[in-house]
């Protein structure tokens, strides 16, 4: 049995082979930083080797899913997120961050009242636009930023979310 031997992933040592996957939980505030609650929740489950949070949204322009979501979209939220990462590491524990765009995956409500956008014209709940090019380059410098906050914030690694935004489901992609 090998389930509570460490393993690597690149250069992090996790101390067992339990992985909690991402769940979205809603315990974040608006703003999208993590409440108290939010890091008892993760530091419940740290005898896990490895916690990856829930998806984490990368801009506060049209980003965010869900109303009480993770986002990592600006440098003032680094000591928040720092917290965070600092109980689970008193805990012998790995913690990685989920990034996302929500792509079509959300409403206007959730987005500051900006329009959804995907790849291309295909509305799942609000009517969406097209990404451009510039929006194309706006969400990767995005991703870009977010990770950067995400080192800083102490994380061990980045997850990917292949929702990002919807550009490899064939059934809302249109080229
Ligand atoms: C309540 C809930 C919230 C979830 N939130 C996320 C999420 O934020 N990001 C994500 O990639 N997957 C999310 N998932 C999917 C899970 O991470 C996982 O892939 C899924 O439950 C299937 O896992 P299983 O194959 O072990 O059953 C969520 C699942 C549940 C049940």
């Amino acid at each position: 049995m090998r389930l509570f031997e460490p393993f690597l992933v690149r250069d992090v040592e996790i101390k067992n082979r339990i992985i909690m996957s991402p769940m979205i939980t809603n315990f974040a505030t608006p703003e999208g930083y993590p409440t108290d609650e939010h890091v008892m929740y993760f530091v419940r489950r740290a005898s896990a080797g490895l916690l990856i949070t829930e998806y984490t949204y990368v801009n506060n322009v049209d980003a965010r899913g869900s109303p009480n979501q993770l986002g990592l979209y600006a440098d003032e939220l680094i000591p928040k997120f720092a917290r965070l990462t600092e109980a689970v590491h008193n805990n012998d524990s790995k913690i990685f961050v989920q990034l996302v765009h929500a792509g079509r995956k959300t409403r206007r409500s959730l987005i500051w009242g900006n329009q959804p956008i995907a790849p291309s014209n295909v509305p799942l709940i609000d009517q969406v636009r097209e990404m451009s090019e510039d929006d194309v380059n706006r969400v990767i410098e995005d991703f870009a930023n977010a990770s950067e906050r995400a080192e800083k914030s102490g994380f061990d690694g980045i997850a990917r979310s292949s929702r990002i935004p919807n550009s490899s489901i064939p059934l809302s992609r249109h080229k």
